[in-house]
């Protein structure tokens, strides 16, 4: 998807120009992958923009870095400033948020301790992930051939960009193949989650999603929707799954920042379900999306108000 030019990127402290917001060619992470990042969402509300489970994103962004011994050089409190600042100077009510943490420029060599640490917060207009149609028909998977990187050679727990190239293989092939997204297994052939999200099945009443231990990101959205799912009545069950699971269920649907929650109609030319959004998901949906407006008190904590 495209993205929307806005006038200014949070970067390093400082807001500038959208189109001064640049690293070198030489930057350790260009090379070797060594970033780590968060996406977001702010969504629009009565109170005007507010940002989705903000603490959680960026406790999140700090638990990638620590784990690839990279120091932010800001503050929590920084970064929540600097993301509300980013969101008002380009006077947006709703948008997707990127902050990044990258080795900078200065060394060359596998080793990135002596890298400078460059971060970054930009914000654009973004609308439905996989479509605006797909949060209510749904979308046509497929089961990639890609398996998702083990967990002792890529740990699921961090949202690093080198690690998404193995996304990047899934999704192509889910796209030439015809498909609009894939789902990984991992190496004992249990699901683990989509090229950007993470996968639910609704058996019989039951919620159900693997657990963090399959090796699946530990989703903020999957975190919500087991909230919300729990708060409506539903039993929520993280336990695994495997292919035949998915071809089998009453309803599937797809949970991520930017996909929020997507049907999913198709797995593998199978038809799930009906065929299209369940009762469930669509129930899901309203809950999800109520709670983003800040229109049910049960879930203003998960909500940052940009204006306060
Ligand atoms: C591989 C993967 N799984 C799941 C998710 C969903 O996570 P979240 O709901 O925190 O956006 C993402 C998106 O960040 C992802 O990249």
């Amino acid at each position: 998807m495209p993205i929307t030019h806005v006038e200014k990127i949070w970067m390093d402290g400082e807001l500038v120009p959208w189109e001064n917001a640049q690293i070198h060619v030489l930057s350790h992470a260009v090379h070797y992958g060594s970033g780590v990042f968060e996406g977001i969402r702010a969504y629009e509300t009565a109170r005007g923009p507010a940002v989705w489970r903000l603490d959680e994103h960026l406790k999140r962004l700090f638990r990638s870095a620590k784990l690839y011994h990279i120091e932010i050089p800001f503050s929590l409190e920084a970064l929540t400033q600097g993301t509300k600042d980013v969101i008002s100077a380009n006077g947006l009510e709703s948008c997707y948020i990127r902050p990044l943490v990258l080795r900078g420029y200065g060394e060359m060599g596998v080793n990135p301790l002596d890298a400078p640490v460059d971060v970054a917060i930009a914000v654009w207009p973004w609308g439905a992930y996989l479509g605006e149609e797909a949060l209510e028909q749904g979308v046509r998977i497929k089961i990639s051939s890609w398996r998702r990187n083990n967990q002792n050679s890529l740990p699921a727990a961090a949202k690093a960009t080198g690690q998404y190239i193995n996304s990047v293989l899934a999704k192509v092939e889910s796209l030439k193949a015809g498909y609009d997204e894939a789902v990984m297994l991992n190496e004992a052939g249990y699901v683990t989650d989509g090229s950007g999200e993470n996968v639910f099945v609704v058996r019989d009443g039951i919620v159900e999603t693997p657990p963090i231990s399959a090796g699946c990101l530990d989703g903020i959205t999957r975190d919500s929707v087991i909230t919300l799912a729990r708060d409506l009545g539903f039993e929520v069950r993280e336990q695994n799954l495997v292919r035949t699971d998915l071809y089998n269920a009453d309803e599937a649907f797809f949970t991520g920042t930017a996909a929020e929650i997507t049907p999913i109609r198709e797995v593998d030319d199978r038809v799930v379900g009906e065929g299209h959004r369940g009762p469930v998901t669509k129930e899901l949906q309203g809950a999800f999306f109520a709670a983003t407006k800040g229109e049910d008190e049960r879930y203003l904590s998960w909500l940052t108000f940009v204006n306060d």
